[in-house]
């Protein structure tokens, strides 16, 4: 693991359209030194690297490497992995869990020959499902495998709330939690906006604004986003790409930011041997401790349902 006084390395696995956006993210932000991209597709990973050097000077001070020899992530301080089958229209994050778990098991040796010290994160699909097949492959610590999990579906609801209102999503303190997928939902209980609770907001006449009605179409509108945009452009890659990158700088930088990002819970809310998304403290030493925010009965039992749905291919696949 690097010290702050010497250069850091961000190593981003897969050069499709998510690596890629996390490695034009992390270079535009300066989340790390060095950003080395791998893929086995030596043509496309060649050109991505080409064409993110091309824009260096208009960039911060960071150096993009990367080809398809696995030696490119070699003492990475952290390394993302976004390689694997990718949702089709229509098709649930957790139809991938098969095939990606299988693409991960001969990655991860690897990598881990490369990068013995790294923070692992995943980004492939399903996030959660691989967090957890990742450490039982590795045998790491769970603090140093986490996934971004609902960090980018929480800034979706931060956008689509703060739209609603006029207000900067920065001041939208909402999360989502849970599996990042198709149960993940949001902790309203405890959302504020500024220091004001959020359900009791009210527009210029006084009208509630955040009726039961219309936040259960925002948790959806949510949840059912990365189907939305997977319809229309075929991937996601933008907002998961910028996503990445604030999770990079809460390491690279020990932040002890708090961020939903996906770790091995043990007894959290009764739920062990899961991995999802809660509030979590994110540092240098990767997930350092989870928060137990309060939760209503209603989301208690979305919690548990979050963990069913993942147990359930955890078990199909023997992981
Ligand atoms: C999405 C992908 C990253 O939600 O799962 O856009």
């Amino acid at each position: 693991m690097t010290d702050s006084a010497s250069t850091t390395k961000l190593s981003i696995v897969g050069a499709g359209s998510v690596g890629s956006s996390l490695a034009y993210a992390s270079l535009i932000r300066g989340s790390a030194n060095t950003i080395a991209l791998y893929d086995v597709n030596t043509a496309k990973v060649d050109a991505e690297v080409l064409d993110l050097g091309h824009g260096s000077q208009y960039m911060r001070e960071s150096q993009i490497i990367g080809g398809s020899d696995i030696s490119c992530v070699a003492g990475s301080d952290i390394v993302i992995i976004t390689a694997g089958a990718r949702q089709k229209p229509g098709q649930s994050r957790l139809d991938l869990a098969g095939t990606n778990v299988d693409i991960l098991g001969s990655l991860m040796p690897q990598l881990l020959e490369q990068a013995p010290n790294a923070i692992f994160m995943l980004v492939t699909n399903p996030c959660d499902v691989l967090t957890t097949a990742a450490l039982k492959i590795s045998g790491l610590p769970r603090n140093r495998v986490l996934s971004s999990g609902t960090v980018l579906d929480t800034s979706r609801l931060r956008w689509l709330v703060g739209r609603k209102i006029g207000i900067s999503p920065r001041s939208v303190h909402a999360m989502m939690v849970g599996e990042h997928g198709d149960t993940e939902f949001a902790l309203w209980s405890s959302a504020t906006i500024g220091q004001a609770p959020l359900q009791e907001w009210t527009d210029e006449s006084g009208i509630s604004v955040f009726d039961q009605a219309v936040l259960d179409a925002l948790e959806e509108e949510v949840m059912t986003s990365a189907y939305k945009v997977i319809q229309g452009k075929g991937a996601t890659n933008y907002a998961i790409g910028v996503a990445g990158a604030r999770i990079v700088e809460a390491i690279l930088g020990d932040q002890k930011a708090v961020l939903p990002v996906s770790t091995l819970l043990n007894d959290y809310h009764g739920i062990s041997d899961i991995a999802l998304s809660v509030p979590s403290v994110v540092g240098r030493q990767g997930v350092e401790r989870t928060l137990d925010f309060p939760m209503n009965e209603i989301e208690e039992a979305k919690l548990h349902k979050s963990a069913d749905a993942l147990l359930a291919v955890q078990t199909s696949l023997g992981i």
